[in-house]
């Protein structure tokens, strides 16, 4: 040790130091930490159950369905709980999607965008501003939009556990359709990408477990949930039956397990 404080110069020589590890010590694990929960990214990488053509996909196939019950302000009325929340919150995970996924550099669509512009949406608005919002998303997919947009953005912001449960539901029949006869159309796979963009928001949302060891359980059931969407996805792409019935079954095994810790249904 042949540090000598020796007067005013011994001071100044000290003081870059003591800022630096001031710094060190107290403002950088901060940032970390608040960088880490506002920018938290994705539980697991897109690119496990979805590719760029299928998020692209899931889009247009979202924007067909808004057209459809936006067509009327009687259909919009009747669903603008459900299917209407239901399909903006979807859109903006497939944005979110698009945004992280490994290939996003190929995506035809503007991720972030895509998302902002579904996020746009909130559930206090009318018809027309549900259309408006719509026509957002639009100008998105015709790439009339352009700028540069935060990246990341929390997968339990995008969607809330409700609709994002109802959702799940919707594709769950829609996903033994599929299994009964996959023929390999590209469509098919359209239920299983959603089921993997609205996992990644339910892991997110482990708020509702508060404790460590309620965390641990929600995180575990996620996890299963996920890698049996990863194994189903490939077995209807291969039009595998068999394999994808067990794999959906191990996916619903998580859904009743969850429910009876977490769900007050
Ligand atoms: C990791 C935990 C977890 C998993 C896995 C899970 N859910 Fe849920 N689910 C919940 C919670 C929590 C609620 C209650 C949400 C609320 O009411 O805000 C819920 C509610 C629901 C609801 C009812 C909404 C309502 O209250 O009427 C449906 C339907 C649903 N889930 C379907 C599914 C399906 C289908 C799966 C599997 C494909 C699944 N869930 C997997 C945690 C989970």
């Amino acid at each position: 040790m042949t540090t000598q404080i020796h007067g005013v110069s011994g001071c100044a020589e000290m003081s870059p130091r003591w800022t630096r590890w001031i710094f060190s010590v107290s403002v950088i694990p901060a940032l970390l930490i608040s960088t880490a929960s506002i920018y938290a990214q994705a539980p697991y990488p897109v690119e496990s159950f979805a590719s760029i053509d299928e998020l692209g996909q899931e889009a247009k196939i979202q924007v067909e369905r808004l057209e459809k019950v936006l067509a009327s302000p009687e259909s919009f009325e009747k669903q603008k709980e459900k299917s209407v929340v239901q399909a903006f919150g979807l859109l903006a995970c497939v944005g979110q999607g698009l945004a992280e996924h490994a290939e996003s550099a190929k995506s035809p669509y503007n991720g972030p965008a895509l998302r902002d512009a579904a996020m746009k949406f909130n559930s206090e608005l009318d018809h027309a501003g549900a259309k408006e919002a719509l026509e957002g998303i639009k100008q998105v997919l015709d790439g009339k939009v352009t700028g540069d947009r935060e990246k990341l953005r929390p997968w339990n912001e995008l969607i809330e556990m409700y609709p994002a449960m109802e959702e799940m539901n919707t594709r769950n029949s829609e996903i033994l359709k599929v299994l009964k006869r996959p023929r390999g159309n590209p469509e098919e796979i359209s239920p299983v990408v959603a089921w993997g963009l609205l996992g990644l928001a339910m892991r997110a949302n482990s708020d509702y477990a508060s404790e460590d060891d309620e965390q641990a359980k929600w995180n575990g059931w996620s996890d299963e949930f996920h890698q049996a969407t990863i194994k189903l996805g490939e077995s209807i792409r291969a039009k595998e039956k068999e394999t994808g019935r067990t794999w959906f079954d191990k996916a619903s095994a998580t859904c009743e397990a969850c429910h009876k810790v977490f769900s007050s249904n």
